[in-house]
């Protein structure tokens, strides 16, 4: 990265063949990918996880998410947990699953639907997370793939997303993720189960 950033800087260096409006996108997506390295970083090392009030975390991240997607879709977050309820996770992490798997969601609603987050209790003191789209739906020869590393359907798709989501739920949460439901045409719910002690 910071190979990278020097680059940027001869090329602001040099602004008569290189574009000044370009280097200012460039170093934007490098700035990115730092913040996006800053969130990885804890999972090589073992992250820690920290008691957080779920509701507000999710609240926060929710608000956070809706300004930055298509205001054709309305996003919404209901929840059963008690106000107040701790959950043991590490919050960084946590909230780039939740980013993703959003993400995904309005990739699959082509941008225009309703995204539905609710939190509710389990037996046995857990957690799920729902988050539900209107959108294209999974069929059921893909329900299994869409975990796989490099599974994609999309043109610039990694395939990565979901991968990642399940090692930092399962691994480092102890936690499930998995597809709730799915209905061709109709939409998608994905499951995320967390402990609460
Ligand atoms: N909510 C959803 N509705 C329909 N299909 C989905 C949904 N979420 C994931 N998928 C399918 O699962 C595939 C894998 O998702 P994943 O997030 O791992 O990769 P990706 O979104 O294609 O690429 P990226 O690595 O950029 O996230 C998607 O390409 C898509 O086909
Ligand atoms: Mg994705």
């Amino acid at each position: 990265m910071s190979s990278l950033m020097a680059w940027v800087e001869y090329m602001r260096s040099d602004p008569d063949q290189y574009d000044r409006s370009i280097t200012d996108e460039i170093e934007k997506d490098v700035q990115r990918l730092e913040t996006i390295t800053a969130r990885f970083s804890s999972i090589g090392s073992v992250p820690t996880l920290k008691e957080e009030n779920l509701n507000e975390v999710v609240r926060q991240f929710t608000d956070y998410l809706a300004k930055r997607i298509s205001t054709k879709v309305k996003m919404s977050l209901t929840s059963q947990l008690p106000p107040g309820q701790l959950v043991k996770i590490n919050k960084l992490l946590f909230e780039w699953v939740i980013e993703n798997i959003c993400k995904n969601a309005v990739d699959a609603m082509k941008g225009v639907g309703e995204l539905r987050l609710t939190i509710a209790l389990l037996p046995n003191h857990e957690v799920a997370i729902d988050i539900a789209d209107t959108g294209k739906g999974i069929s059921k020869a893909n329900m299994q793939k869409v975990f796989s590393p490099g599974f994609s359907t999309k043109k610039r798709g990694w395939g990565l997303g979901l991968t990642l989501a399940k090692r930092i739920v399962e691994e480092y949460h102890k936690g499930r993720l998995f597809v709730k439901s799915s209905e061709v045409g109709k939409g998608t719910t994905f499951r995320i189960v967390l402990n609460a002690n």
